[in-house]
């Protein structure tokens, strides 16, 4: 450790108000966790908001989360001081944890969420353990590269087994969808997304002009399901980023091909067990896999980073916006009115 080390630090945690209209995070000075010898201390560049970041800050998160947490678990920083037996990171590497701190492999058999079961990384300063931390492409800029452990490995993880050719429908124009949309393009999959806004969709079109985007909205239509057949010939699609949830799962089943994969990812629709009525006969039906993401591993992590940097994909035409560090409170609210299209990132 050859520079002195800061002994203090500036955190983001949440009131726990979920009243409309409060804030829901305060800014904090408190002491940095100490520096254990397998321990990696951060300066934090640039944190990517998502969905949970502003459902947990207002309540709706259905798992238990620490109280007055540190929120978000999307960062991207720069190790500046490394414990004496941590052997894979140095001073000057790019660095960001993982989401869930206890799957490395995948076969572990407990988990814990950042911004949830412990602190995130809304704060300038963050400590992990090496074996918790992934190493950062170097092509992309901070903001670029927050993207990468939530939304960006859940992206990665739902499109896991897919083929040139193949054709992929991607729910919403939120964080994830565009992600995933950025990764289907550099795999040659064929692209159908879906939005509530035609104006999102016409954004989208402009934006990824060729190959030309197919696109519905389903908040016109809400037999969409039906318009995604018809754009695949009546075949259905070959794998689908379900975001939607219980109003969403069984209609993207119907316009899944057979023996296709729906990936959920997602629950953003109200919890209503009566849309499930369908579910298993059109399961077994279309021989549908269902496959549950819960973002991925340090392995998916360090896949994609390699992936990244083997295809080199910027992100910067899906940043929404970047804020101050210190609206992060804003931004959360930006978030949780669902204003983004694509990703909202705070820059330190
Ligand atoms: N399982 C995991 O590991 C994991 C990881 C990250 C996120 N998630 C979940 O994935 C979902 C999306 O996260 P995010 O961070 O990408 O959210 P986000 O950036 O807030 O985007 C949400 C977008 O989804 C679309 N949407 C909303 N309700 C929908 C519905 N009923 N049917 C279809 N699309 C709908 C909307 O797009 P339009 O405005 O264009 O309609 C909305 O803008 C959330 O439920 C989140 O909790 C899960």
């Amino acid at each position: 450790m050859s520079q002195p080390q800061p002994t203090s630090r500036q955190a983001f945690r949440r009131t726990d108000d979920h009243t409309p209209g409060t804030p829901k995070v305060k800014l904090v000075t408190e002491a940095i966790p100490p520096l254990s010898p397998s321990g990696v201390l951060i300066k934090v560049h640039a944190v990517s908001l998502n969905y949970r970041d502003a459902n947990i800050a207002n309540g709706g998160n259905p798992w238990p989360v620490v109280p007055h947490g540190i929120p978000c678990n999307d960062a991207a920083g720069e190790v500046v001081a490394v414990g004496e037996r941590v052997k894979n990171l140095a001073i000057g590497d790019r660095a960001a944890p993982i989401v869930d701190t206890e799957n490395i492999t995948g076969r572990e058999k407990t988990r814990s969420w950042l911004a949830a079961d412990e602190d995130g990384v809304l704060a300038d300063y963050i400590v992990f353990d090496e074996h918790k931390l992934c190493k950062l492409p170097t092509y992309l800029d901070w903001v670029q590269a927050s993207l990468i452990p939530c939304a960006g490995v859940t992206a990665w993880a739902a499109l896991k087994g897919m083929e040139i050719g193949q054709t992929v429908l991607i729910q919403g124009t939120g964080g994830v969808a565009m992600f995933a949309l950025k990764l289907a393009r550099a795999a040659g999959l064929k692209v159908i997304m879906t939005s509530s806004s035609d104006a999102k969709l016409q954004k989208m079109k402009e934006q990824f002009p060729s190959p030309p985007l197919l696109t519905v909205n389903y908040s016109k239509n809400p037999e969409w399901h039906e318009e995604v057949l018809k754009l695949t010939d009546g075949a259905g699609v070959d794998i689908v980023v379900e975001v939607g949830g219980s109003s969403t799962l069984v209609k993207s089943m119907k316009c899944t091909r057979r023996g296709g994969i729906v990936s959920q990812v997602g629950y953003l629709s109200k919890q209503d067990t009566s849309e499930f009525a369908e579910l298993l006969s059109v399961l077994i039906d279309r021989r549908v896999i269902l496959r549950g993401i819960n973002a991925g591993s340090k392995q998916d992590q360090d896949d994609l980073c390699d992936a990244l940097s083997a295809t080199q994909i910027k992100f910067d035409d899906i940043i929404d916006s970047v804020y101050p560090f210190e609206k992060a409170d804003e931004a959360i609210e930006y978030v949780w009115q669902g204003k983004q299209v694509g990703k909202l990132v705070l820059r330190l």
